[in-house]
């Protein structure tokens, strides 16, 4: 039998991780046997969705993640859980302990880090190194999967990002974000080495197209401009048409989150961050595959807004990603950006 721990297990990529887990039944950890899944525990400060709350096989710890592990490290209030869950309690205690992989997932978005720098360094940085003294002390060296960013990367004047980003690429953080992130890599690096857990890092991708409400991603953009007009409502795009972006639907990022889960450590072939593989297209490619999927009354639903801050932001992202590694693994990209919005639309009517 197989637990599987996941923190931001409510957010779009927790909960829909979780469904693809249970729907499988089993998994394979670490190039193993393929073994049923007897527990899955969702770690979020916000509610999970019902489906999910409802599954016999689910458990579910509500509060702040460091709050959670370190009742002293995240401040007064932090930590705050659902009756059971209580601050440093048993709760987390035993789900991580009973876990053989612990997909760390919570996080702080992009432009909330950016707008609250305290808040990036708790939910990111803290968290994350919370949880990794927290796997060490079990002493049982469970696989852990850290949800890492192409935001490690970035262009600055005196270190220009070459024309294609490839697995010697050195990153370069050009955001608050980015930069926790890089570190959180680096110290599941460190903690894997010293043989108190055994850690992967997965370089996600943006993922479009986010269903529900807009976030404070600054790459958030990308999902409103397909996801509002095909609603039939407006949104703004803040770049020029002709900007090249490294895209991948969520199908694609759950299975590079799986593929680290489940790989040999040989496999997996060092302690080093996984870039994911990444479709690149430039923003009016995407406005063109909207019109081609749903009409040109979609695509003119679009604003071409320029927004001087967030395009500079954007322009210091990678757009072209060669990812050897990954691609060794199986992993691929989409196939074109037309099959990403259709899969959204096939989803979202469902
Ligand atoms: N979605 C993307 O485009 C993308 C791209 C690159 C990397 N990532 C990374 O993948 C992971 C999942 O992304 P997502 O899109 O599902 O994000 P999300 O915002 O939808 O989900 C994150 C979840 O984590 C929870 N959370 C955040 N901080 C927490 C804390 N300190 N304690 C407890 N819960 C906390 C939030 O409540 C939320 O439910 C994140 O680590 C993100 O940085 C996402």
């Amino acid at each position: 039998m197989v637990n599987v721990v996941v923190t931001g297990g409510a957010g779009f990529l927790g909960s829909r991780l979780a469904r693809v887990l249970l729907a499988a039944g089993s998994l394979a950890v670490a190039g193993g046997a393929a073994r049923p899944l007897s527990r899955v525990t969702l770690i979020d400060r916000v509610p999970v969705p019902p489906d999910l709350a409802a599954d016999r096989r689910v458990g579910v710890i509500h509060g702040e993640l460091a709050g959670l592990l370190d009742p002293g490290a995240a401040g007064p209030g932090a930590g705050a859980g659902s009756p059971g869950a209580g601050a440093g309690g048993p709760g987390v205690r035993d789900a991580l302990a009973g876990a053989e992989v612990i997909f760390h997932l919570a996080a702080a978005v992009s432009g909330e880090c950016e707008a609250d720098f305290d808040l990036g360094m708790r939910a990111n940085l803290r968290s994350t190194e919370a949880l990794l003294a927290a796997c060490r002390a079990l002493g049982t060296r469970p696989v852990v999967v850290f949800a890492s960013s192409l935001a490690v990367f970035g262009a600055s004047a005196e270190h220009p990002l070459p024309a294609v980003v490839d697995d010697h690429t050195l990153p370069n953080p050009q955001t608050s974000y980015g930069t926790q992130k890089l570190i959180g890599e680096r110290l599941l690096a460190d903690y894997t080495r010293k043989g108190f857990l055994d850690g992967r890092a997965v370089r996600l991708m943006t993922v479009v197209v986010r269903p529900g409400r807009p976030n404070a991603a600054a790459s958030g953009f990308l999902s409103s401009i397909i996801r509002e007009p095909l609603n039939g409502q407006r949104a703004t795009c803040p770049v020029s048409p002709d900007t090249e972006v490294a895209l991948a639907s969520p199908g694609k990022a759950i299975d590079a989150l799986l593929c680290a889960a489940v790989s040999s450590s040989q496999t997996w072939g060092g302690r080093s961050a996984v870039t994911m593989p990444a479709l690149t297209v430039t923003v009016a490619d995407m406005a063109a595959a909207l019109r081609r999927v749903a009409g040109p009354q979609a695509d003119a639903l679009i604003d071409w807004v320029p927004d001087p801050a967030v395009a500079a932001m954007v322009r210091t992202w990678p757009g072209r990603i060669r990812s050897d590694r990954a691609a060794r693994m199986g992993l691929i990209p989409d196939q074109d950006f037309e099959s990403v919005i259709r899969m959204h639309l096939a989803e979202s009517s469902s």
